[in-house]
């Protein structure tokens, strides 16, 4: 690992981070890019602790040897279940001048400014959910709010297969978002807190009622992360400023590239690596 200089590393289970790349690229398109998504092992989100834990380590060590010095995990699956262990042993043993960021605590900041009824929702990820990181982060910061949260099963791999935009979809949010809000009726605020739901926002705003604010991670990890590389000299000096897209999967090349493409309106093309 030699490299003293490179791109922002980007990681996902598989498409859901390009969510969260898009905002940051519009914010910020003077940097590089790598994203790396492990579509050949995605879902993470009914995945074990341990499991997710390995995958991720991997995806990291991997990205460092790309010449990341940043990485944001653009997965709240992974940034529930492996960024504290990444941060507290691995770097310490790999490089404890990079960087590991997640995307649960920019997002988790910006709850107690936007809910008026202190009733707040979490749709996410089984492993996410079963974390509880949502209500531990929201009670550092707001404890006077009331959080619920249900897990979504079957959001991502309609995601993952394609089928975001299918009207077969349409049962599996409803039924989600009706459980949610039968659970709690005075929630007035709904963290999609999974990179890949914001795919399936047309059909989330469809089943959503009125006056329930949905909230979409991307625009707030962006502007965290300029915040922070603003705060941090030292680390925004190793990252390269091309303003270019790498995109690395673990599954297949064109696929990816296509979807990509679509996805973030522009040519990119994607390599199949393992990891
Ligand atoms: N996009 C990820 C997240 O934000 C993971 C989804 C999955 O692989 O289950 O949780």
């Amino acid at each position: 690992m030699a490299n003293d200089i490179g791109p922002i590393g980007v990681f996902d289970s598989g498409y859901g981070g390009l969510t969260i790349l898009r905002q940051i690229r519009s914010l910020m398109p003077q940097y590089d890019f790598l994203y790396l998504g492990d579509n050949a092992r995605a879902p993470y989100g009914e995945r074990s602790f341990e499991v997710v834990y390995e995958f991720t380590r991997q995806a990291v060590r991997y990205l460092f040897q790309q010449g990341c010095h940043l990485i944001i995990l653009a997965c709240n699956t992974a940034s529930a279940k492996a960024l504290r262990t990444i941060q507290q042993v691995d770097l310490k043993k790999i490089d404890p001048k990079r960087r590991v960021l997640g995307v649960i605590r920019p997002t988790v900041e910006v709850v107690g400014s936007l809910s008026k009824t202190r009733h707040v929702g979490i749709m996410a990820t089984d492993g996410t959910i079963r974390s509880k990181t949502y209500e531990l982060e929201i009670a550092k910061q707001s404890p006077d709010i009331k959080v619920t949260g249900e897990a979504c099963p079957m959001w991502v791999p309609l995601v993952e297969n394609d089928e975001y935009d299918s009207p077969g979809a349409d049962y599996f949010v409803r039924e989600r978002i009706e459980s949610l809000l039968s659970r709690d009726p005075l929630i007035d605020n709904v963290i999609l807190g999974c990179t890949h739901y914001p795919l399936l926002l047309g059909k989330i705003q469809k089943f959503m009622p009125e006056g329930v604010n949905i909230i979409e991670q991307g625009g707030y990890v962006a502007q965290s992360l300029k915040d922070y590389l603003s705060r941090h000299p030292e680390i925004e000096e190793r990252v390269t400023k091309g303003g270019s897209v790498r995109l690395l999967t673990t599954e297949r090349a064109e696929l990816f590239q296509e979807k990509a493409t679509i996805f973030m309106g522009e040519a990119l093309n994607a390599e199949r690596v393992q990891l």
